[in-house]
């Protein structure tokens, strides 16, 4: 649908986002929405932008060079997420458009999803479920889906931003040692009060039990995790993404787990979402979930709230709370 009016920024919202988000837009822009709620293909997006000032976009949305030369009138993306390596942050700035991004109100649900996944995958959760569904549960067995502890055990966080120390923070039950690894390692006292150790990469991969991969994807961390690096991890290690799909090498990681080089995984983000390498799904020692580390209700609603307040606010001239441009 669109609502006219003369004066206001004309702004497209690619998917259709939570009520309180699109309120907010509405008061000052006149908006349309994609009521389909359907991934759109890039030159449909491109169709769609044209004549628009401002843009509120998804991770899976590519605002490219391309996209952003054919839409001249764009002044404003507003991405609903924290992760932007779907924007050519560099096209976009040479165009002199506002891009931003929502860090912050999805920090804890996405650390709670990364522990979801640790714990599905250590104690087989989604496998019993099956099995009992399957009817195979005729007895309590001595031996029967055995999986292993979490207390006491070493974690290992790749990427240790908001994310990554929200992760760690969440380990504190489970008496754990907590390694971490970052581009730039964190002060001493910030280390002591999180109670965390820095670890270059392959150190981190040799110890840990528990690996979780909390990074954002640029070119240093692109197939971050390959081959080599899951040679390095324990037979009993587990690897769990909730990050970006591509900073691990998705065939190495199939291959690594049929050949039992580690223990299993979790993933919530792949390499070419939404597809998910076939070797994957004829896995038990994986827990997959579809890209919803952000989706509880809370932060969902949150996201859009920023998203479009942010995008208004590049579009009247008001402060913009998160720009990446
Ligand atoms: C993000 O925000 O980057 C997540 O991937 C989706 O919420």
């Amino acid at each position: 649908y669109r609502r006219d009016s003369l004066s206001k920024p004309e702004v497209y919202v690619s998917r259709v986002i939570p009520e309180t988000g699109l309120n907010i837009l509405e008061e000052k822009c006149d908006v349309t929405v994609n009521e389909e709620d359907k991934q759109l293909s890039k030159s449909e997006l491109i169709d769609n932008l044209k004549g628009k000032d401002g843009a509120l976009v998804m991770l899976s949305d590519e605002i490219d060079r391309e996209l952003i030369e054919a839409c001249p009138d764009l002044k404003a993306v507003s991405n609903l997420a924290v992760g932007y390596n779907n924007i050519d942050v560099q096209a976009a700035k040479e165009a002199g458009i506002i891009a931003t991004n929502v860090p912050g109100v999805l920090t804890e649900a996405t650390a709670e999803l990364t522990w979801a996944l640790l714990m599905a995958v250590a104690r087989r959760v989604v496998e019993a479920d099956k099995f009992l569904r399957a009817g195979k549960f005729k007895s309590w067995g001595p031996k029967l889906l055995m999986g292993n502890d979490i207390y006491g055990k070493k974690l290992g966080i790749i990427g240790f931003g908001d994310i990554g120390q929200a992760v760690a923070r969440k380990a504190a039950g489970f008496n754990m040692e907590i390694f971490y690894n970052k581009r730039n390692r964190l002060s001493i006292p910030a280390e002591k009060r999180l109670g965390v150790e820095y670890k270059k990469l392959p150190q981190l991969l040799a110890e840990s039990d528990y690996i979780t991969v909390n990074a954002p994807l640029n070119s240093d961390t692109y197939h971050l995790i390959g081959t080599e690096e899951l040679q390095i991890m324990k037979e009993t290690a587990y690897i769990i993404n909730t990050g970006r799909g591509p900073i691990i090498d998705e065939k190495a990681l199939v291959k690594a787990l049929r050949e039992n080089v580690i223990a299993g995984a979790g993933l919530d983000v792949f390499e070419n979402e939404p597809d998910v390498e076939p070797g994957l799904l004829e896995l038990d020692n994986v827990v997959l979930t579809p890209h919803i580390g952000s989706a509880s209700k809370e932060a969902r609603y949150e996201l859009a709230e920023k998203a479009a307040s942010d995008l208004v606010a590049a579009l009247t001239g008001g402060e913009v709370e998160n720009p990446v441009t």
